[in-house]
């Protein structure tokens, strides 16, 4: 099974980003065939600073890879060094329907929000799509914001094999019964993560970095410090049990199991004060990410190296791509 995820480029990661998608990638790299890639063009939509674009994408690279990221195994990309998947966009883009833009769920905020509708942010979900087809990817994890872009994905693969793929039936997409002809695009499925439902911020809030309420993996101790300590909490008296809140849940997510549930049962039966539990939650984080945040510093000092991991992940990314788009230009009459 050929497995594909992308993550748009925003700067320091948090525990939000780990735990909601980066962890289940990681393991995923040991079991299938893994592509991940940092979505430097989505970023295009709404970034405007080239330095800041530039050093995001670098430190998503430098996350990946200090969290475990095998680059001899999984394929560690940068979409922008992938034209196949610009040029699908557009083709695709051609048999997508606006009427299907105009109701996807990312548009209709960042316009609620205000933000002025460019033509990128309305192709946003085609480039998506692009991503996704261009590697023939079985399946792609995600979280529930992105299950709308997976189906619309779904439905224009259906779309462009119905339209140049002869005997295509959508009822037989791999043509196991004779007299159907296989589909040019694969439709791929959309794995939800479970375990990793949202993550609370520091003020219990769903940790973003928009609303700044993050604990960075990769900052420096003071700041992690401050960000734990900083957990809002209400004002049950320490000898009471504590209500599930965001500090609860964040041990949960950052303890050990063992460790967990012996702190869960202080937690339920009353006597300790949050600051001790801040102080736990604190100690858990350098144990569970000290080798991570070791390896970025070292990884940091190379960034040659880095750059030659990206070169060689896009090498066997446009390898699996381009045989798929050389179908798609010939189904079109573009060759
Ligand atoms: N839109 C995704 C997000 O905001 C990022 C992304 C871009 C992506 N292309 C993708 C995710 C392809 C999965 C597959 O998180």
């Amino acid at each position: 099974m050929r497995v594909l995820s992308g993550v748009q480029p925003s700067g320091l990661l948090h525990l939000g980003n780990y735990y909601g998608a980066l962890q289940q990638y990681l393991e995923l790299q040991h079991e299938e065939e893994a592509l991940y890639f940092i979505a430097d063009l989505h970023a295009l939509t709404t970034v405007r600073d080239a330095a800041a674009l530039r050093e995001a994408t670098f430190e998503a690279a430098l996350a990946f890879l200090s969290l475990g990221l095998d680059p001899s195994r999984a394929i560690l990309f940068r979409q922008s060094d992938i034209p196949e998947i610009t040029e699908l966009h557009w083709i695709l883009g051609c048999l997508v329907p606006l009427s299907h833009l105009e109701r996807a769920h990312g548009y209709k905020d960042k316009t609620a929000r205000g933000i002025a509708a460019n033509f990128g942010l309305v192709a946003y979900p085609v480039l998506m799509a692009a991503d996704i087809l261009a590697f023939g990817a079985d399946v792609v994890p995600v979280g529930k914001d992105q299950v709308q872009h997976l189906e619309f994905a779904r439905d224009w693969a259906t779309r462009f094999n119905l339209t140049f793929v002869d005997r295509y039936d959508p009822q037989d997409p791999e043509a196991r019964l004779p007299g159907s002809e296989r589909g040019i695009l694969k439709l791929p499925q959309a794995r939800l993560q479970e375990t990793a439902a949202v993550v609370p911020g520091t003020d219990g809030q769903k940790m973003s970095k928009s609303s700044g309420n993050t604990i960075d993996l990769f900052a420096d101790d003071d700041t992690v410090r401050k960000q734990i300590m900083g957990i809002k909490t209400d004002s049950t008296p320490m000898d009471q049990p504590k209500p599930d809140n965001a500090l609860h849940r964040l041990l949960q997510l950052v303890a050990p199991p063992a460790r967990f549930e012996q702190i869960d049962a202080s937690w339920r039966l009353g006597g300790k004060g949050y600051a001790e539990y801040k102080k736990a939650l604190l100690e858990c984080f350098h144990a569970t990410f000290e080798a991570p945040r070791k390896r970025r510093e070292e990884l940091i000092q190379d960034r040659g190296e880095i750059e030659r991991i990206l070169a060689g992940g896009a090498r066997r990314a446009r390898d699996i791509a381009a045989p798929i788009i050389d179908q798609v230009r010939r189904a079109v009459g573009i060759r």
